[in-house]
């Protein structure tokens, strides 16, 4: 059994050595594909694998048919908008993700942006303090659920809509549910999003919601790129003097915004949210024995594709 990694973007040495030693005690045989440049490395890649460990690495129909053999691919992380789940599914095969193992990762870089933002992005100038301030979690997932323990260390005041779940599985972490969309963003200063990027999400945080955030708002993006109506923002930003955005996913008008907003907007250059020795070593590892128990036992807990 052949287990390919391949990430665009590599995990940490550490966690690699911790992938190998689970796919080779059990006879299996690790190839490793990193930092590719070209489509074509993935797809020669992927032709006698087994099984694949991928990050945000794009999965389309091409290369789910050009794996011949690949009977499982585990995306570790948690988002798995870059992996074709109908195309799995006409080719045989298991898509799963990681959920919650670089959660907390993504939850701290949440206030390493925010802190960096309330204070004028250390230009010296006096800023601002989180300490008392309304935090509005939109998702209240994994990494949800990590951001509002940190913002209570914090001193927030800490809000969380999530469609999916009831008010009681929301307050009995201590925060307060609020009942829609439009109430979080009109009771808080800040928004911290963590929804997937769906056919619903997407461009789903545009103009007039955004514009109803309190005075000095600040938006902060850990989640995707795609949920965003990027003109929608803008536009608001044009508007307003008083919105600052910080993002770890680049937009596709970045230059743009950069340029428009300097001193009221920041991206990171690449991805960081999930990019530390102990997300990559729990998410990678995690994946590897999802691997292990699929092909030995079948098992196929945190499937996400149809079969
Ligand atoms: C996720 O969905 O798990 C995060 O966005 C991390 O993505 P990455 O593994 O590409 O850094």
């Amino acid at each position: 059994m052949k287990v390919l990694i391949a990430t665009d973007k590599p995990f940490a040495a550490e966690a690699v050595k911790g992938i190998r030693d689970v796919i080779e005690k059990v006879g299996f045989e690790l190839a490793l594909l990193e930092k590719y440049t070209e489509k074509k490395q993935l797809l020669d890649a992927i032709t006698d694998a087994d099984a694949a460990i991928i990050r945000s690495d794009i999965f389309d129909k091409e290369v789910l048919q050009a794996g011949k053999n690949l009977k499982i691919v585990v995306r570790a992380g948690a988002g798995y908008d870059n992996i074709d789940l109908e195309a799995a599914t006409a080719h045989n095969i298991c898509v799963m993700n990681t959920p919650g193992q670089n959660a907390n990762a993504v939850a701290e870089l949440v206030f390493g942006l925010a802190v960096y933002a309330v204070r004028n992005f250390y230009n010296g100038t006096s800023g601002t303090e989180l300490l008392g301030k309304k935090l509005g979690i939109h998702a209240y997932g994994n990494v949800g659920r990590n951001v509002a323990r940190i913002a209570k260390g914090f001193g927030m005041q800490v809000f969380a809509f999530d469609p999916f779940l009831s008010k009681e599985q929301i307050e009995k972490d201590g925060i307060k549910a609020v009942e829609s969309v439009d109430e979080l963003y009109d009771t808080c200063q800040y928004i911290s999003l963590h929804i997937p990027a769906t056919a619903e999400t997407k461009n789903s945080i545009n103009r007039n919601l955004l514009n109803k955030m309190p005075q000095n708002a600040l938006l902060i993006n850990t989640a995707r790129k795609e949920v965003i109506d990027e003109a929608g923002l803008l536009q608001l930003m044009s508007e307003r003097k008083d919105f600052k955005y910080v993002t770890d996913i680049m937009p596709s008008n970045h230059a743009e915004l950069l340029e428009k907003f300097a001193g009221r907007y920041f991206s990171t250059p690449k991805k960081m949210g999930a990019q530390t020795a102990e997300a990559n070593t729990n998410a990678g590892i995690a994946a590897a024995n999802q691997i292990v128990d699929f092909i030995k036992n079948g098992n196929e807990r945190f499937r996400v594709n149809k079969k």
